[in-house]
């Protein structure tokens, strides 16, 4: 079994993109620099909308951070998200996920100009990368399809079973293992809440990728021999066994299952820093204008 590693692989992404930097500063040009809205104060987004910035600042990107409080309205919301889009100090623009049930995510996200939709939500870029077309991928997808590449695992003519159907991961990672690139070209099937016999599908397959939001949903018999399995959950569980008080669990009982893997991320040190960077990789493409001109 061999751990798919997101930490050395986030690293040496992280340093590419740190020396691209240097050479765009170099160059004469200016630092990228990415903006991210967050509305109210949930606990796990405040974390990864700092680990974002702390990121940014890492490889040399600027940052324009805009906190507001739960009780913002939608309109002051979708004023500002035209203001970043009018700036062209700004290249990319990410606004974080949950928002408060007064604001609609579809309107902020149609609010957001397309070329600065870093991370891939708005409709233009989920049409076209479902058309194979140039567009920004979002990060979690992305991330995953760097990891399978980085580690020269054969997608082709391979069953993947997706667990989960988000607009963030489940969907989009179907959509990029099937469509006509390496990775990609695989057999997907998607299982969800209303699918039957989750399980046996799940033992067909030979790539799993799970994003189902349940702590330990996958079991060892649900995964075959030899099987690559990717893991995109990420939850806190109280625990008496460690200092802070809680372990840190992915979607996928790893104890068991690993030991019948091909390949396999842990959690935490795999898919979920992989996102992060994704993000930055994103920017820097919106910053030297790659997916749009
Ligand atoms: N919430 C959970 N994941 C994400 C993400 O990738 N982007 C944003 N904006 N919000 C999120």
């Amino acid at each position: 079994m061999i751990l798919l590693d997101g930490k050395k692989i986030s690293a040496e992404m992280k340093l590419e993109i740190a020396n691209e930097v240097s050479r765009l500063v170099a160059a004469g040009k200016k630092r990228p620099n990415l903006a991210v809205i967050m509305v109210g104060d949930d606990g796990g987004s405040a974390t990864y909308v700092a680990s974002k910035v702390k990121t940014c600042h890492e490889v040399g990107f600027e940052s324009s951070d805009f906190h507001y409080p739960a009780t913002a309205s939608e309109d002051e919301i979708l004023k500002k998200i035209e203001e970043i889009n009018n700036n062209p100090a700004i290249d990319g623009l990410i606004v974080q996920l949950p928002l408060p049930k007064h604001i609609s995510e579809s309107k902020v996200i149609e609010t957001i100009d397309y070329r600065k939709d870093v991370d891939g939500f708005h409709p233009i870029n989920t049409g076209r990368m479902a058309m194979g077309l140039p567009s920004y991928l979002p990060a979690t997808p992305a991330g995953i399809i760097e990891l399978l590449s980085r580690y020269n695992i054969e997608t082709e003519g391979k069953n993947c079973v997706v667990l989960g159907r988000s607009n963030i991961v489940g969907t989009p990672i179907s959509l990029l293992m099937s469509r006509k690139a390496n990775p990609g070209n695989a057999t997907v099937t998607i299982c969800h809440s209303r699918s039957k016999n989750i399980k046996e599908i799940c033992a067909q397959a030979d790539i799993l990728i799970v994003a189902i939001g349940q702590p330990e949903f996958v079991s060892a018999d649900m995964v075959k021999e030899g099987a690559v399995v990717i893991d995109v959950g990420i939850h806190r569980i109280p625990s008496t066994e460690t200092k802070s008080g809680f372990k840190i669990k992915g979607d996928v009982t790893f104890d068991e299952v690993a030991p019948k893997c091909s390949y396999i991320t842990p959690v935490p040190g795999g898919v979920g820093l992989m996102t992060i960077i994704c993000l930055l990789q994103n920017t820097l493409l919106a910053a030297q204008n790659k997916i749009y001109h």
